[in-house]
């Protein structure tokens, strides 16, 4: 089947780097897919490139098959970019009726007061935007991404911003959406909204892919990795130099000073034998941790979490 999104090696320059660097990958139809990253990872510019609002500087994109500057490609995406482009003295329903001319579609009166409803604006349906709050108008972007009833539902950050209530009541509609058989691809920079929601998931790191997967995928990717800390009585490391070594054949790698060790391994068959080795080397051990990195540590190592000193030290 032909994918809902195809993105060949497309890299994006903005003086002075690339901003999107050589990233490839490819959403198939049905599934709700989530481009995780932080800010000013090149997320937005990515979204722009398939919806065809910028250019890549190489590289392609094919909605369902066909290149996305198409006609047949555009009538099957609904959008909402991380921008908004409404008129305050319009209201919410006056956009959806200009919006759906637009794009040359007849849709009822009655179907735009329910889009409207869906997103969570029914009390506001003739309201003018002028009196949106930001949530308000994120809701507003997401009826005019679906009012189309596309194939394919792109949305940019479509709950930042919002109010607990209204982030569940997005979430809710777009399980909703993708269970009528919508394609959804969205970007967040929220981890537990990527792994509530998503049945496939792009980590962005740096303009670059980072990791590409189910969420099942992604965390046993990075949970191969055992980090094992212990503390112990002070010892005189030219004491331990033949175990450092044998215990250096076993483990991923080993760091040692005259307090603690720290160990990577990638299997937890290890311990037991690492333990007794330390032990018939009469280390005394006060204290012992394992720390399998979540999928969270490793998104956030460059950002200060809890085991991200250790992960970082793992990389050294
Ligand atoms: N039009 C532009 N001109 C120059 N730099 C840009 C432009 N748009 C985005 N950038 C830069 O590209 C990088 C990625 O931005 P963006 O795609 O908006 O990230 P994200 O959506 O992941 O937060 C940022 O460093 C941003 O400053
Ligand atoms: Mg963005």
């Amino acid at each position: 089947m032909t994918h809902a999104i195809k993105i060949e090696n497309i890299t994006k320059y903005y003086r002075p780097r690339n901003v999107v660097d050589h990233v490839s990958f490819h959403v198939n139809h049905g599934e709700i897919f989530g481009l995780l990253g932080k800010n000013g990872a090149g997320k937005s510019t990515i979204i722009n490139m398939i919806t065809g609002i910028s250019f890549p500087t190489s590289g392609n994109v094919f909605i369902y098959g066909k290149s996305n500057s198409s006609m047949e490609a555009k009538k099957r995406m609904g959008v909402m970019p991380d921008y908004d482009t409404f008129y305050s003295s319009l209201t919410a329903l006056d956009h959806l009726v200009y919006f759906s001319k637009l794009n040359k579609k007849k849709i009822s009166k009655h179907q735009m007061i329910k889009t409207l409803e869906r997103v969570g604006l029914g009390k506001d349906i003739r309201k003018k935007v002028k009196s949106f709050s930001f949530g308000m108008k994120k809701k507003l972007g997401i009826a005019q991404a679906i009012i189309t009833n596309p194939d394919l539902i792109i949305l940019d950050e479509p709950t930042s911003g919002l109010d607990a209530e209204s982030v569940i009541t997005i979430q809710h509609l777009l399980r909703e959406l993708n269970e009528e058989g919508k394609t959804i691809f969205m970007t967040s920079h929220n981890l537990d909204e990527v792994e509530k929601l998503c049945t496939k998931v792009a980590i962005l790191n740096n303009s670059r892919l980072m990791s590409i997967g189910t969420l099942d995928q992604l965390k046993k990717e990075y949970q191969s990795n055992i980090i094992i800390h212990i503390k112990h009585l002070p010892i005189k490391l030219a004491d331990v130099i033949d175990i450092k070594e044998y215990l250096q054949s076993i483990t991923k790698s080993l760091h040692w000073n005259e307090e603690s060790l720290n160990i990577v391994i990638q299997d937890d068959s290890f311990i037991p034998m690492i333990i007794k080795t330390l032990v018939h080397a009469n280390v005394d051990i006060m204290r012992m941790e394992t720390i399998e990195p979540s999928l969270e540590d490793i998104f956030l190592s460059k950002g200060g979490s809890k085991t991200s000193d250790l992960v970082n030290w793992q990389e050294a």
